[in-house]
C-alpha cells in the first residue's frame, strides 16, 4: 500500500517496552539458541518488531483494511478478472484442521481425504469443460498457460514436428498469452480481429502453415464476445496440424452452457481463483489447472492422482511427462475451496452462475450505453467494453473515470485493456451483484457523464475522498515500498554482504 509523508509520520506506533502478549517468563526465558546454524547466518542485531498493545495492533490493521476496496466491502467490476463474491462456507471448510493442518510431505495413507478432493475435483472439471484429463498443479492462469504450451511443445517434439515454431494469438488476447509463448521461445504471430471483434478468419487462414504449433484463444474473448466462428476456427487450425489452446480465464460466462472440449480444443486452463470463487488479488493465491484431450495426457506434469480400489495414490513417474511444474500437489487450499464451490452449486447451480453473470452484464451495458458508447455493441457475455475515445478531446481518459468511480464507492473497472479498443473501460459485474447495486453503478456513470459536460476538472483530478489520489503508478510498481519504516527500508534497499 502507498502512504503519503503525513501518513508515514503517524504510521509509527511503536513505543519501547509496550507488550501485546506476555509469555510465561520461566518457560521461554531460557530458550537455547538453535545449535548447528553457522555463525554468519545468525541474526546480526535484535529483531525490530513494533512494540504495541493488542488493541493498538487490531485497530491499526482494521483501520488500514478500511482504507482498502475489496469484494467484501465494495462492488468490484474489474473486467477480465472476475472478482466475484467468495462464499464463506469455502473458507470454513478450508480452515478445518483436517485440511489446514496437513503437511504436504505426509504419507499418502494419512491424506486420503485431500486426495479424494483432488481426484473428484479433476472429475468435475472434466465434466464442466469436456476435457479428458487434468493437472491441478499450476498456481495461476499464467502458470497454466506455461504448462499448456510446454505440453504443446512436448506433443510436437514426440511427433518429430519441431519445425512448428509459431503460436498464433488474436490481437484482443490477454498479455499473458504472448508472454507465455515468447517465454518458451516460440514466435508469436498476431491474428487480427474483424469488425465484430472476433478472430478474422481470412487473417487466420493466411497465417496457418506447417509451422503452426498452436492457436491460443480466449473465449469469450476479452471484449466479452463469444467467438461465433469457433467451430470453423478449430477446424482450420487442426487441418494445418496445429493444436488449440483455450484460455479459460473467462469461463464464468460458460458454465453449464458450452464446453471447450466440445468446441474442439486440445488444451484448456481454468482460473479457479476467478470462476470457481476463491479470493484473489495482489498476486494470489491462485490455481490454474490444465485440462487436455487424451492425446496430450501422457505429457501432463507429475504427480498424477489415481484411484485404485477405493484408495487414492500419486503416480510420480511417467516416461513422456514434462516433469514437475510446481512443488507438491498444487495450491491445495484453493483447490479445496473450488471443490466446495462446485459441490455446493452442482451443475444446475453453475449454469445459473453463468446465466446471471451474462444477464447482469447485458443489463449494465444497455443502461450505460446511452451515456458512454460500447466498443462493439452486440449482446455480450459476462463483460463488455466501453470506448471513451470521444472524451480524449477533452483530455479525459478512461483511467480518470475509473478514479472518479472510487469517489462513489466502486472499485475502478479495468482501463486501457483490451488494447484493440481506444480508451477502453471494461466492466464485469459478475453474477453476485443485485439489481439495486447495478442501478447504483449506473447512476454513478450517469453522474460522471454530467460532470464531464459541466465540470470536467472534478473527473480529471479524482479521487477526492481517498487517503491518496494520484500516485505515480509506474514508480509504485517499480519501487515497491514493502517496509513501513524508512531506516529499515533503506537497509533493505542496500544489500548487505555478510562475511563468509
Ligand atoms: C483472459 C486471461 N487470461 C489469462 C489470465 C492470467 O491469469 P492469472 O492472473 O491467474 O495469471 C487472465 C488474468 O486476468 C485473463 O483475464
Amino acid at each position: 500500500m502507498l502512504i503519503s509523508n503525513d501518513d508515514r509520520l503517524s504510521f509509527e506506533k511503536s513505543s519501547p517496552g509496550r507488550l501485546g502478549v506476555s509469555l510465561p517468563k520461566e518457560r521461554y526465558a531460557k530458550t537455547k539458541a538453535v545449535s548447528g546454524v553457522p555463525k554468519n547466518l545468525g541474526r546480526q542485531r535484535p529483531v525490530e518488531f513494533p512494540e504495541m498493545t493488542e488493541p493498538e495492533i487490531i485497530r491499526h490493521f482494521v483501520n488500514l483494511s478500511r482504507k482498502n476496496f475489496s469484494v467484501d466491502t465494495h462492488f468490484y467490476p474489474l473486467g477480465s478478472c472476475t472478482m466475484k463474491y467468495n462464499p464463506k462456507v469455502n473458507e470454513w471448510v478450508a480452515s478445518l484442521a483436517g485440511f489446514a493442518a496437513v503437511h504436504p510431505m505426509q504419507s499418502a495413507s494419512t491424506v486420503q481425504g485431500y486426495f479424494q478432493v483432488f481426484y473428484e475435483l479433476e472429475q468435475s472439471l472434466k465434466m464442466i469443460t469436456g476435457m479428458e484429463r487434468f493437472t491441478l498443479q499450476p498456481a495461476a492462469g499464467a502458470h497454466g498457460e506455461l504448462t499448456g504450451i510446454m505440453l504443446v511443445r512436448a506433443y510436437h517434439r514426440a511427433r518429430n514436428q519441431s519445425q512448428r515454431r509459431k503460436i498464433l494469438i488474436p490481437d484482443s488476447s490477454h498479455g499473458t498469452n504472448p508472454a507465455t509463448a515468447a517465454l518458451l521461445g516460440y514466435d508469436v504471430v498476431q491474428i487480427k480481429s474483424d469488425s465484430r471483434g472476433r478472430v478474422d478468419l481470412d487473417d487466420l487462414k493466411h497465417h496457418l502453415s506447417h509451422e503452426t504449433a498452436c492457436l491460443m484463444l480466449t473465449n469469450p474473448n476479452t471484449l466479452g464476445l463469444f467467438e461465433t466462428n469457433i467451430l470453423e476456427v478449430t477446424k482450420l487450425v487442426h487441418q494445418s496440424g496445429g493444436l488449440l489452446y483455450y484460455d479459460g480465464a473467462n469461463l464464468n460466462a460458460m458454465l453449464g452452457i458450452a464446453r471447450p472440449g466440445d468446441m474442439g480444443f486440445d488444451i484448456v486452463h481454468l482460473n479457479l481463483h476467478k470462476t470457481f470463487s476463491t479470493p484473489h488479488g495482489g498476486g494470489g493465491p491462485g490455481s490454474g489447472p490444465v485440462g487436455v484431450k487424451q492425446h496430450l495426457a501422457p505429457f501432463l506434469p507429475l504427480p498424477w492422482i489415481v484411484k485404485e480400489k477405493e484408495q487414492y495414490a500419486l503416480i510420480e513417474k511417467a516416461d513422456q511427462s514434462i516433469g514437475r511444474v510446481g512443488s507438491f500437489f498444487g495450491n491445495a487450499g484453493v483447490l479445496l475451496k473450488a471443490y466446495v464451490y462446485i459441490r455446493s452449486l452442482g451443475l444446475e447451480g453453475l449454469k445459473q452462475v453463468s446465466e446471471d453473470a451474462i444477464l447482469n452484464a447485458n443489463y449494465l451495458k444497455e443502461k450505460i450505453k446511452p451515456y458512454f458508447p460500447v466498443a462493439i455493441d452486440e449482446a455480450c457475455m459476462h463483460e463488455f467494453v466501453l470506448t471513451l475515445k470521444a472524451e480524449k478531446e477533452k483530455h479525459i481518459h478512461s483511467g480518470d473515470i475509473g478514479k472518479r468511480l472510487l469517489d462513489f464507492g466502486f472499485h475502478a473497472p479495468t482501463v486501457h485493456f483490451p488494447l484493440v479498443v481506444d480508451e477502453a473501460l471494461m466492466v464485469e459485474p459478475t453474477e453476485s451483484e443485485s439489481r439495486e447495486m447495478l442501478d447504483q453503478f449506473i447512476d454513478a456513470m450517469k453522474r460522471i457523464r454530467l460532470e464531464i459536460e459541466s465540470n470536467p476538472e472534478i473527473v480529471k483530478t479524482a479521487p477526492h475522498t481517498l487517503p491518496i489520489s494520484r500516485p505515480d503508478e509506474v514508480l509504485a510498481a517499480r519501487q515497491l515500498i514493502l517496509c513501513y519504516r524508512d531506516q529499515i527500508r533503506e537497509k533493505m534497499l542496500t544489500p548487505t554482504v555478510l562475511p563468509v
